[in-house]
């Protein structure tokens, strides 16, 4: 796998993979890898002739208080486990290269109204930086098809709107979440936990299948969820959000959806925890 910081080598490479009539999958990263995104760097194997990732900690998607600074680089150990997965080139930029006049002074894309809620409400101007950060990667890469964990359930339909809204000529996939054995859905801030508050954190799956299944045999969805948050803040968490949506819109569900999303953000010692279950009633 070659790896480089530089634009136009990643270009030139597409480009020439692209004269031979090849296609190019790509799974966009912060690093820190875990068997999540190898699923991804598997799956998009399956989708085309040549796979390429970035690692990139992206500052724009960061707020002030949050963890930019702590976010875990793990260089070395990402690079093997990319090449063992069969990927084959590997971006990964520096700030300066991305966003060289500083990011105040940067041009940025806003996806209106499902930026604002849950995740977008609670950490503003997040998804502002992932959309940003995005479409730039897609420019830079100019992928056939790039492929989005189902965890960021939130951020995986932000960058939908964004490839339609902006007519993208590429296709967005969305891979299931990838658990550890106990339910709880892989993620490089799972790095955050103690062994103590790793073994609490499966409760933040097993009160999402819950509220599932209540909504399901019939309580009130403010019910359902306000007996989630008390099971969550049992396990020591204390809860951002616990919301239902419409799994395709993520407005708020009407009694005529029936194809739902529960989605959920607690803190549990230094980790902000999501993840989300799509349900229908
Ligand atoms: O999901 C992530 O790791 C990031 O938000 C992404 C999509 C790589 C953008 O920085």
């Amino acid at each position: 796998m070659h790896t480089t910081a530089l634009i136009d080598e990643i270009r030139a490479q597409v480009r020439t993979w692209r004269a031979r009539g090849e296609t190019v999958a790509f799974v966009p990263t912060m690093g820190n890898l875990h068997a999540g995104h190898i699923h991804l760097v598997n799956e998009a194997r399956k989708r085309a002739d040549h796979v390429v990732a970035s690692i990139f900690v992206n500052p724009m998607q960061f707020g002030k208080n949050e963890d930019l600074d702590a976010y875990p680089r793990t260089l070395a150990d990402d690079q093997a486990a990319l090449t063992a997965a069969g990927c084959e080139l590997l971006f990964t930029p520096t700030p300066e290269i991305i966003y060289p006049k500083g990011l105040d002074a940067q041009t940025f894309v806003e996806v209106p109204g499902i930026s604002d809620v849950l995740c977008g409400a609670s950490r503003p101007g997040h998804f502002r930086g992932v959309a940003t950060i995005v479409l730039k990667l897609f420019n830079i890469v100019q992928p056939d098809v790039a492929l989005f964990g189902r965890k960021d359930f939130q951020q995986l339909l932000v960058i939908r709107t964004m490839v339609e809204d902006l007519s993208l000529p590429l296709e967005i996939v969305g891979i299931d979440t990838v658990r550890e054995a106990s339910g709880l859905a892989m993620s490089s801030r799972n790095g955050y936990l103690t062994a103590d508050e790793k073994q609490r954190a499966a409760a933040l799956k097993r009160a999402l299948d819950q509220l599932a299944s209540d909504i399901q045999a019939g309580m009130a969805v403010t019910d359902a969820c306000n007996k989630a948050n008390d099971s969550l803040r049992q396990a020591g968490f204390t809860p951002d959000y616990m919301e239902v949506r419409s799994a395709r819109t993520l407005a708020e569900a009407t009694d005529a959806d029936r194809e739902l999303v529960v989605l959920a953000a607690a803190q549990l010692g230094k980790a902000r925890l999501i993840d989300n279950l799509c349900f229908n009633r």
